[in-house]
């Protein structure tokens, strides 16, 4: 039988969830700035600059959604607010889960892309990562499209989250939101 650890209180998202939480959000709006200021990457470009540091904050992503993964497969979190109907609580539990999925695939497609260009994919030049794709992969080279749309999926995704926490918060004027925040009032 499988076993949780229960680790937040009722009224709110633990600290390492909240942690983990707002560290992704803060991480990906770094991520997507540098993705849309950076050069256009070309057959030829060199992975330097802001390029370099995409690879690099993408790395760190990856890693901490994994570790957040890991974390949240073996936790339990609050139940969602009962101010929904049902099938809206399951709606939102599915619409977290998509966010998951997201985070985890979107990143690798980039990965895939660079490792497709023949470019070393490292965290800030301290640990190297495996390629994901061979040099000159096809596969990988179509990565690097489906990256570019998928940004644009996790970003419709994200807006739909975040108009549902407002809409909890303005709207309902419930706790969802409360709960999530660093500190509650
Ligand atoms: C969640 C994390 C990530 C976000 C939000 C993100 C976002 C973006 C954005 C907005 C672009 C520009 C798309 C465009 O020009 O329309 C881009 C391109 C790119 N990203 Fe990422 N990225 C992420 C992770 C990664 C990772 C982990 C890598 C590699 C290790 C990576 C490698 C690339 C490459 C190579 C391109 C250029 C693709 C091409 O033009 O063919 N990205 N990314
Ligand atoms: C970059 C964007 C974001 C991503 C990828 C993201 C992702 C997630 C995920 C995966 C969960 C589920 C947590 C779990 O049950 O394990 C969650 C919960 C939550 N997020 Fe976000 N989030 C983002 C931005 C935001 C923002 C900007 C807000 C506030 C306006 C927000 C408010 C919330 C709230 C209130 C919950 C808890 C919902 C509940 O009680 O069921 N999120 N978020």
């Amino acid at each position: 039988m499988k076993t949780y650890t229960t680790t937040h209180n009722r009224k709110g998202f633990s600290a390492p969830a909240k942690l983990f939480h707002w560290i992704t959000v803060l991480l990906l709006f770094i991520q997507y700035t540098i993705g849309w200021v950076m050069p256009d990457v070309h057959k030829d470009t060199q992975p330097i600059g802001l390029i370099s540091w995409h690879l690099s904050i993408g790395s760190l992503i990856v890693l901490v959604v994994l570790i957040r993964l890991a974390w949240r497969l073996t936790h339990t979190v609050p139940p969602e607010p009962t101010t929904l109907p049902p099938p809206l609580q399951t709606a939102a539990r599915a619409t977290h889960w998509l966010l998951y999925a997201l985070l985890v695939a979107f990143p690798l497609m980039g990965w895939a892309n660079a490792s497709s260009r023949g470019w070393e994919v490292s965290l800030f030049g301290l640990i190297p990562l495996p390629p994901l794709s061979p040099t000159g992969s096809v596969l990988g080279h179509e990565m690097g499209d489906i990256h570019q749309v998928f940004a644009w999926v996790l970003l419709v995704a994200v807006g739909l989250h975040v108009s549902a926490a407002l809409f909890h918060h303005f709207i309902i004027k419930d706790d969802t939101l409360r709960r999530m925040l660093p500190r509650r009032r």
